[in-house]
């Protein structure tokens, strides 16, 4: 599908999320014939740039961060789509901004003979995002809801209240079917794969529930630390920089109800009754079932690094959590009984993303002991990152004259299966703010249903009282606290070979 003629206005034009990941996902739409005949990229910042010294700028950051390197294409290809990059050196709070941006639809409206899709993205701090929202609406450049569309980046709110605000804020100007709050996590091809995988195989739905499941697991582990973010991560922490958003969402992929069809609200409106059927916690149950943790300096992979409070930005007495494990529970008939895990935490052994579904026991062992080399419940196993793949453990007969068990691996993996490179998550993203598909993109009544579920633990994790900090060196696996959440179940922590 070829999208209709598109504008794009980049608020926050010179910063990071804009070289890293913007730009070169639509110069990568580009060389995939994915972009529209008509199309314009607006970077707006209070630099002065001319057109061309923005583009030359431009170029270096596609030469590194690109998914396809500039030589890949044929070389008049960057010249050919730099064309279509403009610079407005601009100042969000001046009117003259946004009378520029209504004199340049227009103008753009005249070389494509029609009214083209507006995209307003916003890669800007949230302290922002009112002003924007309330200058295009005061210079009508939404008017059309077909047409205009704003896209959000996270954090969407800082807990339930202010996420409520914005929603608000937002709702006054456009309407839900305009707004395109990204949670990238959901663009990811292993992320999509979830829902092929449960809804166009057969075989999987009869075992998806409580019968058959005995838990779950979801962890994101990264060897990165905080880096040079200290100063926005202090005031976030990993249950609303990644548990909040990101993976709620792959929980909610994961226990979702089969939609009706494809369509984006169907797909959201199960997601959200996943978000609703959530335990709730009491003080109590965050005492017993949320675990929380802070790294501390150490070495990896030979080199000494710092302890979170020694990263630059973060306050040296801070209490802000690098690691969170949780247990949680989703009262509907699928799933009652069946624990879901999450863990996530910076500095950890491995990177990796990982889903475990952990299916029950065999009712009945016909086998004799001495059969039993390695014994494992069957697991499927789906690797998001940085392995792409989907396994199956299932016990088999090891070959030989002795009947003797053990786990083996039926492996779908990206690498051996599909040849070529994968989209990186904002491609897909892009691509569907210019083809009007929200079906990847949150709602605005998941992100509040996702922030009502955490705000016990935000609140009970933010009261004055101090734990131990730090309590988790560097190359760890997380405090021993998150060993004994899952232990006291009877369960460890997976983690890929
Ligand atoms: C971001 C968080 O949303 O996701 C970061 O703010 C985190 O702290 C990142 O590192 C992880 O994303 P990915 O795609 O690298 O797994």
């Amino acid at each position: 599908i070829k999208s209709e003629p598109t504008i794009f206005f980049l608020f926050g034009g010179t910063g990071d999320l804009t070289s890293r990941k913007l730009v070169p996902a639509l110069y990568n739409l580009y060389i995939d014939g994915r972009m529209p005949t008509h199309f314009q990229i607006v970077a707006m910042g209070r630099t002065q740039y001319s057109n061309d010294a923005f583009r030359d700028v431009l170029l270096k950051d596609i030469k590194q961060f690109s998914r396809k390197r500039v030589g890949q294409a044929p070389p008049e290809t960057w010249d050919q789509f730099a064309k279509h990059i403009f610079f407005q050196v601009s100042d969000i709070n001046n009117p003259q901004t946004y009378q520029e941006q209504s004199e340049r639809i227009a103008e753009f409206g005249k070389i494509c003979s029609g009214e083209p899709n507006v995209v307003y993205y916003l890669a800007v701090a949230p302290r922002f995002f009112s002003t924007i929202a309330e200058n295009i609406s005061k210079f009508k450049l939404a008017a059309n809801p077909e047409k205009a569309r704003i896209v959000i980046e996270k954090p969407f709110g800082h807990n339930l209240e202010s996420a409520r605000q914005l929603n608000q804020l937002l709702g006054g100007v456009f309407s839900e079917q305009q707004i395109y709050r990204i949670d990238h996590y959901l663009g990811k091809e292993t992320v999509q794969n979830i829902l092929a995988l449960r809804f166009s195989n057969s075989i999987f739905e009869p075992l998806w529930n409580r019968n058959y499941i005995d838990h779950i697991q979801i962890s994101v582990s990264e060897q990165l630390g905080v880096g040079s973010r200290g100063g926005y991560y202090d005031e976030s922490g990993a249950l609303r920089d990644m548990i909040q958003n990101h993976i709620l969402q792959l929980l909610c992929l994961v226990a979702m109800e089969p939609p009706t069809s494809f369509q984006a609200d169907e797909v959201r409106n199960k997601k959200v009754d996943v978000l609703h059927s959530m335990r709730k916690f009491t003080a109590e149950d965050v005492k017993k079932n949320a675990v929380r943790g802070q790294y501390s300096k150490g070495w990896m992979e030979g080199q000494e690094l710092p302890g979170y409070r020694e990263e630059p930005g973060v306050a040296p007495d801070s209490n802000t959590e690098t690691f969170a494990a949780i247990k949680f529970h989703i009262d509907n008939w699928r799933w009652h009984g069946v624990p879901f895990y999450l863990r996530t935490g910076k500095r950890m052994h491995q990177s990796s993303s990982v889903i475990m579904i952990q299916f029950k026991d065999v009712p009945h062992l016909i086998f004799p002991s001495e059969a039993i080399e390695g014994w494992q419940q069957n697991r499927l196993i789906i690797s998001i990152q940085p392995e792409m793949s989907v396994r199956l453990q299932i016990q088999a007969k090891r070959p030989g004259l002795d009947m003797t068990l053990n786990p083996v691996d039926m492996i779908f993996d990206y690498n051996g299966t599909y040849t070529g490179d994968t989209p990186e998550a904002y491609e897909t993203l892009l691509l569907d703010t210019m083809l009007g598909d929200q079906t990847l993109f949150m709602r605005g009544d998941q992100v509040e249903a996702a922030w009502d579920l955490v705000m016990p633990i935000l609140n009970a994790w933010g009261g004055k009282k101090s734990i131990s900090f730090p309590n988790y060196p560097v190359d760890s696996w997380g405090p021993e606290t998150a060993e004994s959440l899952i232990a006291k179940d009877g369960f460890h922590w997976f983690t890929l070979p």
